[in-house]
């Protein structure tokens, strides 16, 4: 699960007048959940337009998207989550982490950004709505040619695989990377990331999902429902792991002797602790192997959020998006993602 930017509900106390682009109305229509449970607690309702607080900005939301990470804080679980999303209810309400959008309001010592500026970024919340006030340092400019859909697609996933494969599993030009779950958000991202960083893929998706992978850039696609990437004689420098379903014997088995495992994903039945015993018995497995285990949750920086904008402009990567959806369509989309089978990106037009 990802660390998340500490942004305010938008009724926020510290506030100052906006002088903005818009002439804004003190309500706006939301995708909000009141309390935890499954897509059925989404409703829209008319919430306070929030302002820019100090080292705030207000944006003007053009494109949201959802991402597995909404599902976890719209249901509430692992339990362990709720330490930081609420222990009773959810202290955010309105849903979407992903955010692109325009500058209408600056709030005092917000000085890197300006009014008109289109930005994209992560934030704790809000996307799902026409405005959202957040902290300008987790926000950077959309670069020219990259459409808000796409920009807005980006953040939480584009992160994710980023870091999974350059900070985390130190993919270089040649080296070989498998990516087990390469049809959903991540994946997609991870793919086409993987390709620009000049890595050789093998991807693992379902037989629906493997046109659209081979078409993001794999050289080789496993369908995991009539095939196995273990018995193969391929080794990987790197496993990019979204699904977290094969034993550590399993994935030991197909690094090379150098090579490194990065835990995206695991487990999600233990409903308390989610994936924490697998990922510690997988790490302890790792131990008497020349291969190295990483865990990690992703963390958005103004410099990685930069260098997936160029990889944006210059089309090395170009968000897969399934479908956008209204406010209307959120609470199904959240739906999608929960099944586990999503397919890419869904994204978010918050009219
Ligand atoms: N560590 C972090 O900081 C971090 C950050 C973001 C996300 N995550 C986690 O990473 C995971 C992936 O996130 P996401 O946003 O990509 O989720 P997603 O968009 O919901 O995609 C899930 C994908 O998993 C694939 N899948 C399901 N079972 C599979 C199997 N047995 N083998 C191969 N692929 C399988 C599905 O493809 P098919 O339909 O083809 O089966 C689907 O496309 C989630 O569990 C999420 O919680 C962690």
């Amino acid at each position: 699960m990802n660390s998340r930017p500490n942004t305010t509900e938008p009724n926020s106390t510290e506030t100052i007048e906006p002088t903005g682009l818009d002439s804004i109305a003190p309500t706006m229509r939301a995708a909000v959940a009141r309390r935890y449970g499954n897509a059925d607690v989404v409703a829209i309702e008319n919430v306070p337009t929030p302002q820019a607080g100090k080292g705030q900005v207000l944006i003007r939301v053009e494109a949201s998207s959802l991402n597995a990470l909404d599902w976890h804080f719209l249901t509430g679980t692992p339990y362990f989550l709720r330490l930081i999303a609420g222990l009773r209810r959810p202290k955010r309400i309105v849903r979407g982490a992903d955010v692109a959008g325009t500058v209408v309001a600056v709030g005092a010592d917000a000085t890197s950004l300006h009014i008109g500026d289109r930005v994209f970024g992560e934030s704790a919340g809000g996307g799902c709505a026409p405005y959202l006030a957040t902290k300008a340092e987790y926000l950077v400019p959309i670069p020219e040619g990259v459409s808000f859909q796409a920009a807005g697609a980006t953040p939480v996933a584009g992160i994710t695989a980023l870091q999974g494969l350059r900070t985390h599993g130190g993919t270089r030009p040649g080296d070989h990377v498998l990516i087990n779950g390469a049809a959903g958000g991540v994946g997609t991202f991870a793919v086409q990331i993987a390709k620009a960083l000049g890595a050789e893929v093998t991807a693992v998706c379902s037989t629906r999902n493997v046109g659209m992978v081979e078409r993001l850039g794999a050289d080789h696609v496993v369908d995991y429902t009539t095939d196995d990437f273990v018995p193969g004689s391929a080794r990987f420098d790197v496993m990019l792991d979204n699904v977290g379903n094969r034993s550590a014997a399993d994935c030991i088995s197909v690094l090379r002797p150098a090579g490194r495992y990065v835990a995206v994903s695991g487990p999600k039945e233990n409903r308390w602790l989610g994936p924490i015993g697998h990922l510690v018995r997988t790490r302890f497995a790792f131990r008497r192997t020349d291969a190295t285990f990483h865990q990690f949750t992703a963390s958005s920086t103004p410099e990685d959020l930069m260098f997936l904008g160029e990889l944006l402009a210059s089309g090395q990567v170009v968000p897969e998006i399934q479908r956008s959806v209204g406010l209307d369509g959120v609470a199904d989309a959240l739906a999608e993602i929960g099944s586990g089978h999503a397919r890419a990106k869904i994204v978010v037009i918050p009219t």
